[in-house]
């Protein structure tokens, strides 16, 4: 049994995704959602889904070997970031090669990096006047938006969309393809 572990700290949608992709799994389950903000909606889809769950301080995050340590005791198998803002420090990086994964949901490599994320990206894609958007799937490295592609999905925009509208479609497209992804990537370790 593998354990995922999931980075975390807005509503969750993608996180419930996954925990519904592999309840009752013999291949891997949620063991840990990590979580950064105080009150976040995942916080709570844990506590209802029976997770454990840890609130990160950036001090220690940014700088110590403390939540490094802590997931290697686990073992955590594989890092999901879904929708988790903060850059991924090189020591948690090296510890883990090819075995944390980001979704953006933008086709990098634009609309990506240091803020862009949420209504942000579906606005400069609109401004942009860009005939399709999706999403990207990525292993992460040191800097933001920036790892190795895993999968990109398409969805096309036309006139009429606004960046509400673009959102629910690549919303669609990150809980098709998320856990789908995971599982792979699992299987292949
Ligand atoms: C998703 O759009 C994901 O692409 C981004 O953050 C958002 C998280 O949404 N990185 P949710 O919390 O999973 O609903």
């Amino acid at each position: 049994m593998k354990n995922i572990v999931i980075f975390a700290s807005g509503a969750g949608s993608n996180a419930q995704k996954i925990i519904d992709h592999f309840r009752g799994s013999d291949i891997a389950r949620v063991a840990l959602i990590v979580c950064n903000k105080p009150g976040a909606g995942v916080l709570e889809i844990a506590a209802r889904e029976g997770i454990p769950t840890l609130l990160i301080e950036r001090e220690a995050f940014l700088h110590s070997d403390v939540y490094v340590q802590q997931l290697k005791a686990i073992p955590a198998h594989l890092i999901v970031l879904a929708g988790f803002l903060w850059k991924i420090p090189a020591n948690l990086v090296q510890a883990f090669p090819n075995r944390i994964i980001n979704i953006h949901p933008a086709l990098l490599p634009k609309f990506g990096g240091k803020g862009m994320y949420g209504h942000f990206v579906h606005e400069a894609v609109i401004s942009a006047g860009e005939k399709e958007s999706g999403i990207t799937i990525h292993f992460v490295n040191e800097k933001y938006d920036d790892g190795e592609t895993i999968l990109q999905e398409r969805c096309t925009i036309t006139p009429e969309d606004t960046p509400e509208s673009v959102a629910r479609k690549v919303q669609l497209l990150e809980h098709q393809w998320f856990p789908v992804i995971v599982e792979r990537l699992l299987k292949s370790l």
